[in-house]
């Protein structure tokens, strides 16, 4: 079975496909490009490679965060010339959010922008990263901070591929799943509640539903933001403003940005209660899921509040130095402020506290 999911922003169309997908569906659909480069990371290639690569040459780079550098990109456009990519040609994504993202990158950029597709291979990237264009790689000064909007022309989410994550992996993208369900989508709580075993287990049915409906999500999302630039598509950053500072305070090493999410999303929901804009209770709602998934209530060692702040000044949302979060209303709802005071934050920090 599969479930076809349409994007739309601004010029661009594209499907995300959710179901099996084999080489001969990536094939037939790029058949008019003149060729096809993959590029995926080590760990994901070491399962699925065997499968994609009859499809071209692939560049594999390092699994993990770090490949998501400038150095990286870099090697890859130089790879990409070397090998007589041209116009016509296409990237095939193979990976989770870190791939999607370089690859997009690096497809937004080469010969100022040729086609590529992605092959989602978390469940991260599957709910989120691989959907909506937003491509990108990190600078030493944080994350995300180069990067560019461009759509892939076709997005394939396969449940079976889901079952060989890694369980920590695995839960790091049941924390963008568990922020649908409070942004944007109060049913999809009632769904991860009814079928926990079965999507623990990582039956097939249960995830194609969930994911393809994260999907749906994000779809109507991009259509009404495409570009973020109304304060709609930012829903899909609650939890981000602090989950973003305490990655880049613990040196991306820590947490995984599921982790960090999920602290995230406890401390603004509590911003939301002591603002007086999230209804009381909605804080020890989001802690009691966090915890039925075994994501982390608190941190793991103290962190100095002044410098998260600092960071939270800097966020992407952030302007002229005030602090933005996407504030929960009734669950399933969610709004972004634009001047949350500071001292409610240091306040609501000290729920997650070490
Ligand atoms: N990951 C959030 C977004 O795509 O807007």
């Amino acid at each position: 079975m599969k479930t076809l999911v349409d994007f739309e922003a601004d010029a661009a169309r594209y499907q995300a496909v959710y179901g099996r997908v084999c080489a001969s569906d990536v094939a037939e659909f790029h058949q008019a490009a003149s060729s096809l480069f993959i590029i995926s990371d080590s760990n994901v290639w070491s399962a699925h490679g065997e499968k994609f690569s009859e499809l071209g040459p692939a560049m594999v780079v390092p699994a993990g965060e770090a490949s998501k550098s400038v150095e990286c990109w870099s090697e890859i456009q130089s790879w990409l010339a070397e090998s007589g990519a041209d116009r016509k040609s296409a990237i095939l994504a193979v990976g989770g959010g870190m791939i999607t993202d370089l690859a997009g990158f690096c497809a937004a950029t080469y010969m100022r922008g040729i086609a590529y597709s992605s092959i989602a291979a978390s469940l991260m990237a599957q709910v989120d990263a691989a959907l909506g264009g937003k491509t990108g790689i990190d600078l030493p000064e944080g994350k995300n901070l180069v990067g560019a909007f461009h759509h892939p022309s076709r997005v394939w989410c396969d449940p079976q591929l889901l079952k060989t994550v890694p369980e920590p992996e695995f839960k790091n993208g049941m924390a963008e799943v568990i922020k649908y369900g409070f942004a944007v989508d109060a049913l999809m709580l009632n769904l991860l509640e009814s079928r926990r075993a079965e999507i623990a287990n990582r039956d097939e049915d249960a995830l194609l539903e969930i994911t393809s409906r994260c999907g749906s999500l994000k779809a109507q999302v991009v259509r009404e933001d495409p570009k973020e630039t109304i304060g709609r598509r930012a829903v899909l950053n609650f939890g981000h403003t602090v989950g973003h500072a305490i990655e880049a305070e613990s040196g991306y090493q820590l947490y995984s940005h599921g982790e960090a999410v999920c602290l995230g999303m406890i401390v603004e929901a509590k911003v939301g209660e002591l603002a007086k804009r999230t209804p009381a209770g909605s804080c020890a709602r989001v802690i009691e899921t966090v915890r039925e998934w075994g994501l982390p209530l608190a941190l793991r060692s103290s962190m100095n509040a002044e410098r998260l702040i600092e960071r939270m000044r800097r966020d992407k949302k952030a302007v002229a130095g005030s602090i933005a979060m996407s504030l929960l209303g009734e669950v399933g709802t969610c709004r972004l402020v634009p001047d949350v005071p500071e001292q409610i934050v240091i306040e609501a920090l000290k729920v997650i506290e070490a």
